[in-house]
């Protein structure tokens, strides 16, 4: 069985979870690439054709995928017809169908989703009021959990036993009471995220790690002033937010973090 893995990490989680079926494959002798969606490039396409299985891997955003995460698979839709395809999303709380509405887009390029699957992670996003980075012992905890699960998915995998977690009615409708409002919200906030200026000091690191090339130094800026022009294309995945070594961003909540999300590691 050969499987390629397509992800996306904000914040790490995702990225963890890879790496813990990584992992897993290695000890079954499942043969396995990965690849990081905002590195994939088109020559990468080759890979996709001799694979058994498409793993498709993102963290849950108001039970959708990531904008960059759908914007992948239509690029990529012609590769992904008649082939067999797995989905994993991670999530902090809770997400209905946050694994089968990605499902749902590859079905529309033809591909056979045969399983779907979701990992409880900490939550990435930082900022507001009541958002507040896991202590050392809760990611250690959250960490076990994940591991144990990655090792009961792989193992069911390889023996081609396959589920589908939140692909039913009852799992669309609570997803689309998160969707609808959150949807909304994203396309707002996709054209202007928020930074504090008198915070920035236009290090550019934000500019550098954005998955989508949304962010640009203004050379000229003076202190104070908007130092980093936005493209309107955020992918609301709270890199910059939980790397800013300044904590001046901040994108759903009006306050930048007090503390980051650094990663489940
Ligand atoms: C903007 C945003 C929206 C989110 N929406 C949900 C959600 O609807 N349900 C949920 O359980 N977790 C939600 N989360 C939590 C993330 O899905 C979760 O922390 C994920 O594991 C982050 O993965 P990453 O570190 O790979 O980016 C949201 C996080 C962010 C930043």
């Amino acid at each position: 069985m050969k499987i390629v893995m397509l992800y996306f990490s904000g914040s790490g989680n995702t990225a963890y979870l890879m790496r813990q079926l990584e992992r897993q494959w290695e000890n079954l002798s499942v043969s396995y690439q990965t690849f990081e969606m905002e590195k994939f490039q088109e020559e990468d396409v080759s890979a996709l054709e001799d694979a058994d299985y498409i793993l498709f891997a993102y963290p849950v955003f108001g039970s959708m995928a990531p904008m960059i995460v759908w914007r992948f698979v239509k690029k990529y839709a012609a590769a992904f017809k008649g082939k067999k395809g797995a989905v994993v999303a991670t999530q902090a709380v809770f997400s209905g169908d946050g694994g089968a509405y990605l499902a749902r887009i590859l079905k529309k390029c033809e591909m056979d989703v045969v399983s779907i699957e979701h990992f409880k992670m900490p939550s990435s996003r930082s900022d507001g009021r009541f958002f507040s980075a896991p202590s050392e012992e809760k990611k250690a905890a959250a960490r076990k959990v994940v591991n144990q699960k990655a090792e009961l998915y792989a193992i069911d995998f390889a023996k081609e036993r396959f589920y589908k977690i939140g692909d039913h009615f009852s799992a669309m409708l609570l997803g689309a009471f998160q969707r609808i409002p959150f949807s909304k919200m994203e396309r707002r906030l996709s054209k202007n995220i928020r930074f504090d200026w008198s915070r920035c000091i236009a290090c550019g690191l934000c500019t550098e790690i954005c998955p989508v090339d949304n962010l640009s130094l203004i050379l000229d800026s003076k202190a104070g002033e908007p130092a980093v022009a936005q493209a309107g294309k955020c992918s609301i995945c709270y890199r910059c937010v939980n790397q800013c070594p300044q904590k001046a961003i901040s994108i759903l909540g009006k306050r930048p973090p007090r503390e980051q999300y650094k990663g489940i590691e």
